[in-house]
């Protein structure tokens, strides 16, 4: 008896699972093609701000070759926007390069397709991103804010250097699918709503709230956690930033 109700349980778990997949396969991801068509005007003013954020939303850390034997990790000479294979995920993943390199860079793609990437998780070739690029917290970001980086982005010196193109293992290609969003037209924060803007697309938010499923948990933000496992023997945990007095930053 307890051997036919335990089958059971299998048979319907098993069902379960392949109606799961079967339905993902099939779902497809909320994505406007073609890609937006937008065209950044270039400001000395807008490729400042990029410049900015482009070190502070932690693109040149994920899209750069970094040495990672100093603090902070810093950009290589030589380094700036090259991008480099992410070892240790599910599949083939490279952050792409970014640079103006006309054959290996981004300078081949428009503006819409770059911004359609960066808030909305489309790849170039209308694949789903694999959501280490953070695209949930920088679907957030102003129209003015990642058009500055598009402007900054363009300024970017060439560096020739192919990457292998991703490719996202099974199943987990299918569970991303529901990530991306169609991204229209942000607004800049309210002044009173800016730190809580910076703390979304600079990654506080990000590192400093626990995960469940690699998301963060919006119950829980703030309050610390996140385990980082950087290289053997390196393993660190965020703080807990609320004011709490016994195990946050109330003192
Ligand atoms: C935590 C690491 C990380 C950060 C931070 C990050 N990226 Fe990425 N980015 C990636 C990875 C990894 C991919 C490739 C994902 C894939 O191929 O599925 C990617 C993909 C992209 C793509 C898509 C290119 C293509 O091939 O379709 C663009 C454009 C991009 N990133 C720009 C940016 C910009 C601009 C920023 C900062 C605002 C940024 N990224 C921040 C890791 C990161
Ligand atoms: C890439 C992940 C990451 C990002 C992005 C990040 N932090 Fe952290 N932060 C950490 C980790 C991990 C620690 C703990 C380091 C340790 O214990 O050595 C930490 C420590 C801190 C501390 C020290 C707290 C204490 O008790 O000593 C403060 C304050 C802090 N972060 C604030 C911020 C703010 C504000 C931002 C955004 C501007 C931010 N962090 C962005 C991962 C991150």
């Amino acid at each position: 008896m307890i051997r036919r109700i335990l089958l059971w349980f299998l048979a319907v778990a098993v069902v379960g699972a392949g109606g799961a997949v079967a339905f993902l396969s099939f779902r497809s991801p909320d994505m406007r093609r073609p890609a937006p068509s937008v065209k950044v005007e270039s400001t000395p003013e807008r490729i400042a701000r990029g410049e900015l954020i482009f070190a502070t939303a932690g693109c040149a850390d994920c899209h750069s070759d970094t040495d990672t034997t100093h603090f902070g990790f810093p950009v290589k000479e030589g380094g700036l926007g090259k991008g480099k294979p992410i070892p240790e995920l599910p599949g083939t993943i490279a952050a792409p390069n970014l640079t103006s390199d006309p054959e290996t860079g981004a300078a081949p793609f428009t503006d819409g397709q770059l911004i359609r990437a960066i808030r909305e998780g489309i790849g170039y070739d209308e694949r789903v991103l694999f959501p280490m690029m953070p695209v949930t917290e920088y679907r957030e970001m102003s129209d003015e804010d990642v058009q500055s980086v598009m402007a900054y982005i363009r300024t970017i010196p060439p560096i020739r250097n192919a990457l292998p193109p991703s490719k996202v293992m099974f199943p987990v290609n299918l569970f991303i699918k529901s990530l991306p969003k169609v991204v229209e037209s942000v607004p800049p924060p309210e002044p009173s709503r800016r730190g809580a803007y910076l703390a979304k697309i600079n990654g506080c938010y990000f590192c400093h709230t626990p995960t469940e499923r690699d998301q963060p948990v919006p119950a829980k933000a703030f309050s610390g956690g996140h385990v980082f496992s950087l290289a053997k023997d390196v393993r660190v945990v965020s703080a807990n930033l609320t004011p709490d007095r016994a195990t946050g930053l109330g003192t």
